[in-house]
């Protein structure tokens, strides 16, 4: 017979602990289990189960169809089971609290960006059309034909240099063809960037991090031989991809200073004490608001891997953005990963040389170049 406990943790949380084995007649153990569904979110610790029916999991998996569950475990045979069910497993206690703790988060922020007036912008509607399947010309242009802003950089983009068109485009229509949607999207997702920042407000700090890790980012692949479209996809990261910590910091300014306590402070690196405060970190809120927008694919995948850089088959794309990234934290002061090598593998990858010589120097000559963003 198996022995349980249940308790409330500091966060409120019910938890049920189960130690020794559960055999399929434990009934008095199942019927607990009500316990766990009259809650919105749960914990269950297996790290003291020593054997288990399979009853265990088909009742655990009815309670997780209710109550969010995540599992303590520990045990490779019972990881691959909880796992099998679609349930969450940790190593720690902590580690699941502060995982629900991030659902949380996640859920309260996306509930408050529902309200928000930036998913009415024009920016948004035409990233929204050209995400979708029966995107087409002749619809975009009615919906920019008062946008004179953005007709003009559509103009201008689809006559500049890169172009190199015979004649010069005199319509919306043939500056559009001549673009196609991928750059057009990417035009869109600038201005709506834009309308972004300026909703989110007083954030010039970040703002102006997201604008210098564009220009640095770009510069290094440049100067890697990267083609001018790869560029343009690493210039658009550079600028968008810290967008989860001004949401963050937007939505949960009060919980936003702690986690600033913690960086000036501790020396924390921003995500981790965002792990601390919120359960969850900028990387991991910022891809679920490229998704959610309906950003391409490259963006959110690198937006959620730039401090980590997992995901090695995006290694062309995030690499100049880590670089670019770190050198402006170890500039600015805030804490850093080491990143002198992550330049030489891109170079490598790129089979390029290296081009500079004192890269500090170099960089922030650079910078300080005016230059138009
Ligand atoms: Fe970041
Ligand atoms: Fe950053």
């Amino acid at each position: 017979m198996a022995e349980y406990q249940i308790s409330t943790n500091e966060g409120g949380i019910t938890q049920i602990t189960i130690s020794g084995a559960v055999a399929s007649t434990d009934s008095e153990l199942f019927r607990a289990f009500s316990h766990l569904s009259s809650s919105k979110c749960a914990l269950v610790n297996f790290l003291e189960l020593s054997e288990a029916s399979e009853e265990l999991f088909t009742r655990l998996e009815d309670v997780s169809s209710r109550t969010k569950i995540k599992v303590i475990v520990t045990k490779p045979e019972f990881v691959t089971k909880c796992n099998k069910i679609g349930l969450q497993t940790f190593p720690t206690t902590k580690s699941a609290t502060l995982s629900h703790a991030g659902d949380e988060t996640l859920r309260l922020l996306i509930a408050q960006l529902r309200d928000v007036p930036i998913l009415n912008t024009e920016a948004y509607k035409l990233i929204q059309h050209v995400a979708s399947p029966d995107a087409n010309f002749p619809e975009l242009e009615k919906m920019l034909q008062n946008n004179a802003g953005l007709c003009s950089q559509i103009l201008r983009t689809a006559n500049s240099s890169y172009f190199m068109r015979s004649s010069k485009a005199e319509t919306l229509q043939q500056a559009m063809v001549t673009l196609g949607f991928a750059p057009l999207r990417q035009i869109f997702i600038y201005n709506f960037y834009n309308s972004v920042g300026n909703f989110f407000g007083v954030q010039k700090d970040t703002v102006e991090h997201g604008q210098d890790c564009a220009k640095l980012a770009e510069y290094i692949a440049q100067s890697a031989g990267a083609s001018q479209a790869e560029c343009a996809k690493i210039r658009l990261i550079g600028l968008l991809h810290d967008v989860g910590r001004q949401a963050l910091a937007f939505f949960f300014p009060q919980q936003y200073e702690k986690v600033q306590h913690l960086i000036r402070v501790d020396k924390n690196p921003s995500y981790l004490a965002e792990l601390v405060v919120f359960g969850t970190e900028h990387q991991s809120i910022g891809s679920i608001l490229a998704n959610s927008w309906n950003f391409p694919d490259y963006l959110s995948k690198v937006i959620a891997d730039h401090h980590y850089l997992k995901a090695t088959d995006w290694n062309k794309l995030s690499l100049p953005v880590f670089c670019a990234n770190n050198f402006l934290n170890q500039r600015d002061g805030e804490p850093f990963s080491p990143y002198y090598h992550k330049l030489e593998g891109y170079f490598f990858l790129k089979r390029a040389e290296l081009p500079w010589k004192d890269i500090d120097a170099e960089f922030n000559e650079f910078l300080a170049r005016p230059q138009e963003f």
